[in-house]
C-alpha cells in the first residue's frame, strides 16, 4: 500500500482523497486516462487552463524546443528572447490601450502584482493616501494574502483574516430576480451604484484601486448584468481608482471575445491573466497594463528599479515559449471565433435542463456554464460533491464549487460531447436522493 501521507494536496480533503484517489496517467484533447484504464471526459479544460484541449502538439514542440536550447536565464537584469515574443504575442491580442505585459507564474501573483502596481502607481502620481483596495464579494483572486483580503469567498479568510486596507461591494448575484437568465441578466445595473456608497464612505482620496473578475468563475459563474461594467468603470474613471479586470479565467477567449474587456468594450487600467496563457502547459501568469500605469511609473520614478517586485521565474524561458506557442494556436486555430460560434449550441444545451429536480439556476456565457443545485438536507456542498463523484463514475469530469457545478470545456469540445456533459448531469442530477 502506497503510503500517500508524503503528498498533502490542495484545495482537496486529503483524507477522503487518499482513501480513493483518483489519479489521471495521460490526457489527449478533451480526454484524460486514470490509473484504472477508464477514459474521462474534461468538461472543465483541466482548471480552466487549457483552452485547446490538453497537450497541444504545438505546444509541447515548443516547450521541447525551448527546453533544449535554454531552460532557465535570470529574470532579473537579463533578458531572453521568449519573454520578448511573449510580450508582443500577447500585446496583440489586448484591447488596445493595455500595451505593457509583466510575468508572474500564477494567477494568484497575477492579483498580487497588480495590487502592488495600484499603489505604486497613486505614489508615483504623488497620490501617496490612495492605498485602500476595493473588491467585490464572491470573488476570487488566488490564495495569497493580498488575493484572499480583496476576494469575496468566506472559506478562503476564515482561518487566515483580511491583512490588507480592503472594503468588498456587493455581489451581482441575484436568485430572485435572474434565475435562469441566459447569457447576460436585464437586471442588476443598478449593483454598481454601491460603489459610489463606499467611495463615499471611506473617500476618494484614499482608494487606490477596485478588482474584479469581469465575470465571476470560481465564486459560481455569476455573468455581469447589462450595464453593470459600464457603470463600475465610469465611477472609477471619475474618482481616479484604477480597475483591475481579473482575466485569469476570462481571458483567452473564453466568452468569444480574446478576452471579456475585449467582449464587453471596457478596458481596464490593469489586467491580470494566467491560466490560458500556456495552455495550462507550465505555471505562469502575466498582468498588462495601461500606457498610462507604465508610464507614471517608469517615467516619475525616484529609484533606478522603478518596480521593486519580481519573480525568480518572471518570464521564465520555457513558460514564455508554450505562452508564444499558444497564442499562435488561438491565432491560427481561430480558437475564439470558435468559442463564440459554438456558445449558442452551448447555451441551449445547458438550458434544456431547466425543470430538472434539484436545479434552482443555470448561468451561461461564451463557453462557461453553471449549474446552481438546491442545498440538501445534508448541508452546503452536499450535493454539489455528490454530482462531481458520480459524474466521475460516469467517465465526466466537472468542477463543484459548494452546490454550484462549473463548465468549461475546452474550445475544441464537439456537440455530440456537449450532449454528452449535459445527459451525464441530468441522469445524475435526477438521482440525486437515490
Ligand atoms: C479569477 C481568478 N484569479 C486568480 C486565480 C488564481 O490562479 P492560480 O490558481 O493560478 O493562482 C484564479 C484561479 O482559479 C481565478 O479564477
Amino acid at each position: 500500500m502506497t503510503n500517500r501521507k508524503v503528498l498533502w494536496k490542495p484545495f482537496t480533503a486529503n483524507r477522503e482523497f487518499n482513501a480513493d484517489p483518483k489519479i489521471f496517467v495521460k490526457s489527449d484533447g478533451m480526454y484524460y486516462f486514470t490509473d484504472k484504464g477508464e477514459k474521462v471526459l474534461d468538461a472543465v479544460s483541466g482548471l480552466w487552463c487549457c483552452n485547446l484541449g490538453n497537450n497541444h502538439p504545438k505546444v509541447v514542440e515548443a516547450i521541447k524546443e525551448q527546453a533544449g536550447s535554454m531552460y532557465y536565464s535570470t529574470a532579473f537584469q537579463i533578458g531572453n528572447e521568449p519573454e520578448l515574443e511573449l510580450a508582443k504575442e500577447l500585446v496583440s491580442i489586448t484591447p488596445d490601450g493595455l500595451n505593457h505585459a509583466f510575468f508572474t507564474n500564477s494567477g494568484s501573483e497575477s492579483a498580487e502584482s497588480a495590487l502592488k502596481l495600484a499603489l505604486a502607481y497613486h505614489k508615483a502620481m504623488g497620490n501617496g493616501s490612495k492605498t485602500m483596495l476595493l473588491g467585490r464579494e464572491h470573488a476570487y483572486h488566488g490564495v495569497n494574502f493580498g488575493g484572499i483580503s480583496v476576494g469575496g469567498l468566506v472559506n478562503n479568510k476564515r482561518t487566515y483574516n483580511n491583512l490588507l486596507n480592503v472594503a468588498h461591494i456587493p455581489t451581482i448575484f441575484d436568485l430572485k430576480n435572474n434565475a435562469f437568465t441566459k447569457g447576460m441578466p436585464e437586471n442588476g445595473a443598478d449593483k454598481a451604484d454601491s460603489l459610489l456608497d463606499t467611495i463615499n464612505l471611506y473617500g476618494a482620496e484614499n482608494i487606490a484601486a477596485l478588482i474584479m473578475e469581469p465575470m465571476a468563475g470560481s465564486g459560481g459563474v455569476h455573468v455581469p448584468p447589462k450595464g453593470y461594467l459600464e457603470k463600475i468603470a465610469k465611477i472609477c474613471k471619475d474618482n481616479d481608482i484604477l480597475l483591475i479586470f481579473d482575466e485569469v479565467i476570462t481571458g483567452f477567449g473564453r466568452l468569444g471575445s480574446a478576452f471579456a474587456s475585449t467582449k464587453f468594450g471596457i478596458t481596464p487600467d490593469i489586467m491580470t491573466t494566467a491560466k490560458g496563457l500556456t495552455n495550462g502547459a507550465i505555471p505562469m501568469g502575466a498582468i498588462v497594463a495601461s500606457t498610462k500605469v507604465y508610464d507614471a511609473i517608469i517615467n516619475n520614478s525616484k529609484t533606478p528599479i522603478e518596480f521593486f517586485h519580481g519573480y525568480t521565474y518572471s518570464g521564465h524561458p520555457i513558460a514564455c515559449a508554450a505562452g508564444v506557442a499558444t497564442i499562435k494556436a488561438y491565432k491560427e486555430e481561430k480558437s475564439f471565433e470558435k468559442v463564440a460560434e459554438i456558445s449558442p449550441y452551448w447555451e441551449e444545451a445547458l438550458h434544456s435542463l431547466n425543470g430538472t429536480k434539484h436545479i434552482i439556476d443555470i448561468r451561461n456565457i461564451g463557453l462557461v456554464g453553471a449549474i446552481q443545485l438546491e442545498v440538501s438536507k445534508d448541508g452546503i456542498g452536499a450535493y454539489g460533491d455528490k454530482v462531481f463523484q458520480e459524474c466521475y463514475k460516469k467517465g465526466l469530469l466537472v468542477r463543484a464549487t459548494a452546490d454550484t457545478i462549473a463548465l468549461s470545456p475546452a474550445y475544441i469540445v464537439t456537440k455530440e460531447e456537449i450532449q454528452t456533459i449535459v445527459s451525464t448531469l441530468k441522469e445524475v442530477i435526477e438521482n440525486l436522493d437515490s
